[in-house]
């Protein structure tokens, strides 16, 4: 897909939507938590099969953005669609039904410290189905294990775990439903290159094996140049930037360019500079003399 049609995913202003304008549709999404804009009118489609990728400063609403997409937090305006039909609007029994068909990986990995591997991995199970003592949950839980290169762990407790494994079983856990889209948060966050790459790795093999559809949320430019077959950057609640790599790369948005090289912004600067000010003020030499 070039450059161009990425851009020109529809945006739905007028008419319903539809299951083929995108398997999650976000249509003039405006979130607001009290005086709080957080999403300014948002509008996007996500590709099935395709790895979308969220980028933005801290703060600006991403996680808030990918928890309506799985109805964990309903729009103050606007509409959200899972395959054409409407999901914020719908009962919590209703949303249930609906969140079968998600993996979600919430920012910090956030596995149940009193569960063992294999419970945590069988919790979404349980919570949705019915199921009897002998119908091959060891299994599962071993092909879900394998699939992360976590095997032999079944019994093992979050806490004798390091940071990447925990993420490793985390994702086994999103993936116990075998469901048609996964959201990742932050997936690479606190992890070392080496680790973050690891993650990469299982997010392409997930959606190259098993043909899932990706959003992804993170600050970790190496992580979405990597994995990402469309990048769409937030600022101040609105959608700045969206197409492929090298449309981000290239972007001439000044916000687009500081966020990928990790450079501060006048603004930030100003603020720091100004709290310096402040403490030269408030701490001159000869308040520390004897
Ligand atoms: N339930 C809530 N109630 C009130 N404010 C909220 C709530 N959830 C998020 N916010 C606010 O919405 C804004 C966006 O939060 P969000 O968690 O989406 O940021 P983010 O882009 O994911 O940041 P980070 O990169 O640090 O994870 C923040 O100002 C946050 O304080
Ligand atoms: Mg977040």
């Amino acid at each position: 897909m070039t450059e161009k049609e990425l851009i020109n995913i529809p945006v739905f202003d007028n008419g319903p939507v539809s299951k083929d304008d995108g398997i999650i549709v976000i249509k003039n999404v405006t979130k607001k938590f009290g005086n709080l804009l957080v999403l300014d009118n948002i509008s996007m489609a996500i590709e099935p099969g395709k790895t979308t990728v969220i980028i933005g400063p801290s703060g600006c609403g991403k996680t808030v953005l990918i928890k309506h997409m799985i109805g964990l937090l309903r729009p103050t305006t606007g509409k959200v669609y899972f395959k054409g039909n409407r999901i914020d609007n719908i009962s919590e029994d209703e949303l249930g039904k609906v969140r079968t068909n998600y993996g979600f990986l919430f920012q910090g990995g956030a596995l149940f410290d009193s569960m063992s591997v294999k419970e945590n991995i069988l919790f979404p199970v349980k919570q949705h189905y019915k199921v009897n003592k002998n119908s091959g949950l060891d299994d599962l839980v071993k092909i879900k294990l394998a699939l992360v290169g976590m095997d032999g762990f079944q019994e093992y407790f979050p806490a004798n775990l390091s940071g990447g494994q925990k993420k490793r079983v985390a994702l086994a856990r999103a993936i116990a439903l075998n469901p048609e889209i996964i959201l990742y948060d932050e997936p690479t966050t606190g992890l070392d290159p080496i680790r973050s790459d690891i993650i990469n790795e299982l997010i392409l093999k997930l959606k190259n094996g098993l043909g899932l559809t990706s959003v992804v949320v993170t600050h970790d430019m190496k992580s979405a140049y990597k994995v990402a077959d469309r990048i769409i950057m937030l600022h101040h609640g609105k959608i700045i930037a969206d197409g492929d790599a090298d449309h981000i790369e290239n972007h001439s948005h000044p916000a687009v360019q500081q966020f990928i090289k990790g450079q501060v912004s006048e603004d930030d600067l100003a603020v720091i500079r100004m709290g310096g000010e402040e403490l030269k003020s408030q701490f001159l030499p000869e308040d520390f003399r004897q």
